[in-house]
C-alpha cells in the first residue's frame, strides 16, 4: 500500500514514519516517533529528493512508485548522505537504474564510502548550480556541517520550495497530517524542534547561521526538511525561521531561568528547590527544576539552549563531580553553548569538590557570565546559609 500528500501542484510528500525506534542515531530517545521524508518532483523530467531510512524503505518505494505511475525516474538529489536518508538509496537505484543521481563533490566521496556501486549515473553539482527539469528549475546551495561536511539545500525557483535537508526538521512522527498547519506545533512540538536542531546541529550554529542567510535571501513558500512536519503556511514559516535564527547564534529564547541539579541523598534538590521557591516569591515566573539524573541530556541541552540563565547545583563525587552534572556540562560545551548567565552550588559532606570540575569546563565555554560567586553546602542547607540562596535569588531576577 502507499500513501502520499501532495505539497503543491508537482510536488509531492512520500516519506514515512518509524514509531519503533528506540534511539536516533543510537544516541536520542524518540518518544513520538520520527518521519524520513522524501519529495518526488514531476515536470518534464522527474526527481526524488533524497531517500530514507532503511526501516521504512518498502513503504517509501511504494510510495515513489505510485506518484510516478509509469514514467521513469531521471534524477534522484542527494542533500544529506548520512544513513538516515540515505541507507535507502540504492533499493531505489535498483528500481530505478536510469536515474541520475545529483549531489556534490562531498556527497559522492561518502556515497562510495558507504556503497559499491561504480556504476552509478552522477551529476555533479556545486553552489548555485541549477539542474531542469522543465518548468521548475532546482538551484543548490552547499550548507556544510548543517548537519555533515556534504549537506546542501536545493531550492526551486518556480514553486519556491526549500529542500532544506536536516534545517528545520523535527523529531516526532507523522500522524496523516504532513503540514505544520495541520496540528498545533507551537504547543505540542516545538520542543521536540529544539531538542532536534539544537543535538543534531547545534553544534554548528555558525554554519547553520550561514546556510540559513543565503536560502532566505530568496522568497520561501514551502520548507520540505527531512523530518518532520512540511511548511506552507507564512506566519508559521516565518515564526520557525526566527526560532532557528536564534538557536543557530545561541541567543536565549526564553528570558528565563532554569536550575539543573545532581542530588544523590536530596541535600542538592532541597537546595534546587529553596531557590526556586524563593525565585517565585519575587515575582520570577516560569522556573524550571529539572533532575539531571531523571531527564535525558538531550533534553537537557535543548532547555539550556532555551533558557538565558542557568544555575547548574551538583554533589561532588568521588573528589570530582556527580558524574550526570558532569555529561550534561560535558554536552553542553561539545554543543558550542554560549551567551549564558551562569551561577554554581556545589554540596559536599567530606569534600567540596564540584564547583572545581564545573568550573574547569564552563571555562572553556564562550561568553559565560557568572552572575554571582559559587555557593558552597556541606550536606544540607542551613538557616544561616539561606541568606546567601535568597541573594542569589535577587541576582536572577536582575539578570533577567
Ligand atoms: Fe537526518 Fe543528519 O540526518
Amino acid at each position: 500500500m502507499y500513501y502520499t500528500t501532495q505539497v503543491s501542484e508537482d510536488i509531492f510528500f512520500v516519506g514515512a514514519s518509524d514509531r519503533r525506534l528506540n534511539l536516533f542515531e543510537n544516541i536520542f530517545p524518540l518518544p513520538n516517533g520520527i518521519s524520513y521524508n522524501s519529495y518526488v518532483l514531476l515536470d518534464e523530467k522527474t526527481a526524488v529528493f533524497d531517500a530514507v531510512d532503511k526501516a521504512v524503505a518498502p513503504t517509501f518505494l511504494n510510495n515513489v512508485a505510485s506518484v510516478l505511475k509509469d514514467r521513469k525516474l531521471d534524477y534522484i538529489v542527494i542533500t544529506h548522505m548520512e544513513p538516515d536518508h540515505a541507507a535507502s538509496l540504492m533499493d531505489l537505484l535498483n528500481k530505478y537504474p536510469e536515474a541520475t543521481v545529483v549531489g556534490n563533490n562531498k556527497t559522492f566521496t561518502i556515497l562510495d564510502q558507504f556503497f559499491n556501486y561504480p556504476e552509478i549515473k552522477r551529476l555533479l553539482v556545486t553552489e548555485k548550480d541549477i539542474l531542469d527539469l522543465g518548468k521548475h528549475k532546482i538551484r543548490f546551495f552547499l550548507a556544510p556541517m548543517v548537519h555533515w561536511p556534504e549537506v546542501m539545500f536545493a531550492y526551486d525557483d518556480t514553486s519556491k520550495t526549500l529542500f532544506s535537508a536536516d534545517a528545520f526538521g523535527t523529531f516526532g512522527a507523522l500522524s496523516g497530517n504532513v503540514f505544520s498547519d495541520e496540528m498545533n506545533f507551537f504547543e505540542d512540538r516545538l520542543d521536540e524542534a529544539r531538542r532536534y536542531f539544537t543535538n543534531i546541529v547545534g553544534k554548528y550554529g555558525m554554519q547553520a547561521t550561514n546556510a540559513l542567510k543565503k536560502v532566505l535571501a530568496y522568497e520561501i513558500e514551502y520548507i520540505c526538511p527531512l523530518h518532520g512536519p512540511v511548511w506552507r503556511d507564512k506566519d508559521l514559516i516565518n515564526k520557525f525561521i526566527e526560532k532557528h535564527k536564534l538557536w543557530a547564534s545561541y541567543t536565549p529564547e526564553d528570558s528565563e531561568v532554569v536550575i539543573f541539579y545532581g542530588s544523590i541523598y536530596g541535600g542538592t534538590e532541597e537546595i534546587a528547590t529553596v531557590l526556586a521557591t524563593r525565585l517565585a516569591h519575587i515575582g520570577v515566573r516560569n522556573v524550571k527544576i529539572y533532575d539531571v539524573s531523571i531527564t535525558e541530556v538531550s533534553s537537557l541541552v535543548a532547555e539550556a539552549f532555551r533558557a538565558k540563565i542557568l544555575i547548574f547545583a551538583s554533589a561532588s563525587y568521588n573528589a570530582g563531580l556527580f558524574p550526570y552534572m558532569e555529561t550534561l556540562l560535558l554536552d553542553l560545551k561539545a554543543h558550542s553553548l554560549q551567551n549564558r548567565f551562569v551561577s554554581l552550588i556545589e554540596n559536599g559532606s567530606w569534600a567540596l569538590s564540584a564547583a572545581k570540575t564545573m568550573n574547569e569546563i564552563l571555562d572553556g565555554m564562550k561568553n559565560i557570565t557568572f552572575i554571582n560567586d559559587t555557593i558552597s553546602i556541606k550536606s544540607r542547607l542551613q538557616e544561616e546559609q539561606l541568606n546567601e540562596i535568597f541573594n542569589l535569588a535577587d541576582k536572577i531576577k536582575e539578570n533577567l
